[in-house]
């Protein structure tokens, strides 16, 4: 039975982001009629930050943890675990101050945990997230950040997020946004229609 884990990041109701994801998962139900699709909206539940406690337990090896300690980790290790279990994983995800929402990154610090996602070597991180599972990143944008153009590299999205998944082995990222959200309604619609126009050409 495949899984998917669907996480969305905007709080509005009206959220393109969200929009977007839905469609996929949709889409992905119907081809999937067996699948299992788990649902977090981390700005809606709001995700914890990572505190002390959470560090401290985190670095002490599992045989030494403390009752306390395992309870600091406990929400952690489930989206661990839901993030393990996943064959496939879409993020909702509005763009905000150039880069992403700050209980998706939240999102980010719970998954991305020593010892279970990645793991600490004399080369580096090593990723311990087994390969092969796909992510789906349906951002949605006020405005657009073409590639080869001067805004390019305000885009701190897209690199971010393909950057630290890779680290963790998710690098079968696809990426699809819905831009100029905030450039009007005939320009948003625009924006929209061709994002979801990926969203039918996708294979999966
Ligand atoms: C707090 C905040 C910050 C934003 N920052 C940016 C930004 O840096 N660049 C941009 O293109 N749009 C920015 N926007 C516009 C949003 O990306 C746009 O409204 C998008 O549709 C939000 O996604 P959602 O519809 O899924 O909530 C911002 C919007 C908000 C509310």
């Amino acid at each position: 039975m495949p899984t998917l884990l669907h996480i969305d990041s905007s709080p509005r109701a009206a959220s393109v982001s969200s929009f977007l994801a839905s469609v996929f998962v949709e889409k992905w139900t119907q081809r999937n009629p067996a699948g299992r699709v788990l649902h977090h909206n981390s700005s809606i539940e709001r995700f914890p930050y990572l505190d002390e406690a959470f560090i401290d337990a985190s670095f002490t090896p599992e045989a030494e943890r403390t009752a306390a300690q395992k309870a600091a980790l406990a929400f952690s290790d489930q989206m661990v675990d839901e993030l393990l279990d996943a064959d496939v994983v879409v993020l909702g995800v509005p763009m905000w101050n150039l880069s992403i929402p700050a209980s998706l990154k939240a999102w980010i610090d719970l998954i991305v945990r020593e010892g279970r996602t990645f793991a600490f070597t004399e080369q580096g991180a090593a990723p311990l997230t087994p390969p092969g599972k796909r992510v789906y990143v349906f951002s949605a944008r006020g405005g657009a950040y073409p590639v080869g153009t001067p805004f390019q590299d305000f885009d701190q999205q897209e690199p971010y997020l393909r950057r630290i998944l890779g680290v963790i082995g998710l690098t079968r990222v696809e990426f699809i946004s819905a831009e100029h959200q905030s450039d009007g309604p005939q320009a948003a619609a625009q924006g929209l229609a061709r994002a979801k126009c990926a969203i039918d050409a996708l294979a999966e």
